[in-house]
């Protein structure tokens, strides 16, 4: 019988996270495949009953190895291929966030929630993500590519970011140039570059969460706190609960209604611009009543499950809903030719996974 499944874990700093969320999902749904993504990038079949502890030593006693072949028609194989309705991708950051996990699936014809693969490798590169969103006409800090002097095009301090890192991984504020690019040169962070963008000290953080189905909503907006060293950093982010939940946070955050109506009317222009599907979280730097959008996360922490409080929504409901939008669209389909048109319907089908 065809079921979904839930991945979690993975290759990623956030691989820990990932596994939290995903039992959030298995225990919320029944009925489902869980698929275990080790660190070191092997595929285990596990119980959806699992619970955290388990998987403190690697996988769970009694999982199972499975493979994930990118071939159409197998996908998960154990002997032979699971059957899946849809995939309900859990994986925070790295592979299973940055569009590789996404292409897979494509290749192996399963249908997956989230955004598709080329909008997933978007909103991880911190680089291309600015540029598109300033192009589509949206408020962005200046950011620059820290490889040489033609990256200067603002004034410092500048905050250095690892091009297409996440969770404040490896982020420094610094005074001048010349340290930006002895960060990005020396940080082992940044193995794939880095960016820059001005500081912007007495600023806030503003967040929302949005989701696609069955009609684009927009949760309600936090306002996380930040550490003493001005940024929201990893540990608020995630040691205090690991997932989001309990760091610190104002929520529903304390703005006025015109700040509140210029987020909802920009995280909409961001859905559209970005690509988004699924359950996304589209954070904004703030201050003195200005915006700016930040950075987007394609797969947020417990899939932002928190932020929906106004009229509240259940997990199941969430993560249903996911599940029902995955299934509500044509598998992305790679057969090309030309004139009897199908190369065309083709291109509809990429578009509209794109939006
Ligand atoms: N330009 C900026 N000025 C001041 N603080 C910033 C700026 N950019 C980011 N921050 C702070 O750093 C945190 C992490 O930066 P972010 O761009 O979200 O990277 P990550 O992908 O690692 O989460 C933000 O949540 C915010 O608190
Ligand atoms: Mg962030």
């Amino acid at each position: 019988m065809s079921r979904p499944a839930v991945v979690f874990g993975g290759p990623s700093d956030e691989h820990d996270i990932s596994i939290l969320t995903g039992l959030q999902a298995c225990h919320a749904l029944s009925d489902v495949h869980a698929f275990y993504w080790g660190k070191s990038g092997e595929w285990f079949q596990v119980s959806p009953d699992a619970e955290a502890i388990d998987f403190a030593a690697g996988p769970p006693r009694k999982s199972r190895a499975v493979q994930l072949i990118p071939s159409l028609g197998q996908g998960f194989v154990s002997r032979r291929p699971i059957q899946i309705s849809a995939v309900l991708n859990c994986c925070h950051g790295g592979p299973g966030e940055d569009g590789t996990l996404q292409g897979i699936f494509d290749l192996a014809g399963l249908r997956y929630t989230g955004p598709g693969q080329a909008a997933s490798a978007l909103g991880m590169d911190k680089l291309a993500f600015g540029s598109a969103m300033a192009a589509s006409g949206l408020p962005t800090l200046d950011r620059s590519l820290v490889i040489d002097a033609s990256g200067v095009r603002f004034e410092g301090p500048y905050i250095v970011k690892p091009r297409f890192g996440g969770s404040s991984i490896g982020i420094e504020v610094v005074e001048d140039w010349a340290s930006a690019l002895a960060l990005v040169a020396t940080s082992p962070f940044y193995g794939s570059g880095g960016v820059a963008e001005p500081f912007l000290a007495e600023s806030r953080d503003l967040q929302v969460a949005v989701r696609t189905w069955p009609q684009v909503e927009l949760s309600a907006i936090e306002a996380p706190t930040r550490s003493g060293s001005g940024i929201y950093s990893y540990s608020q982010k995630y040691l205090a609960w690991g997932g989001d939940v309990g760091s610190g946070r104002e929520l529903p955050a304390r703005i006025s209604d015109e700040l509140r109506s210029e987020i909802v009317e920009l995280a909409r222009r961001v859905t559209v611009a970005a690509g988004l599907r699924g359950v996304c979280r589209i954070d904004f730097l703030e201050r003195d009543g200005e915006l700016w959008v930040n950075e987007v996360n394609t797969i947020p922490g417990s899939m932002a499950a928190y932020l929906w409080i106004d009229r509240p929504l259940s997990r199941r409901e969430l993560f249903t809903g996911m599940l029902d939008e995955a299934l509500s669209g044509p598998v992305r389909s790679f057969s090309v030719s030309g004139a009897d048109g199908t190369a065309l319907r083709n291109a509809g089908t990429i578009q509209s996974k794109l939006s």
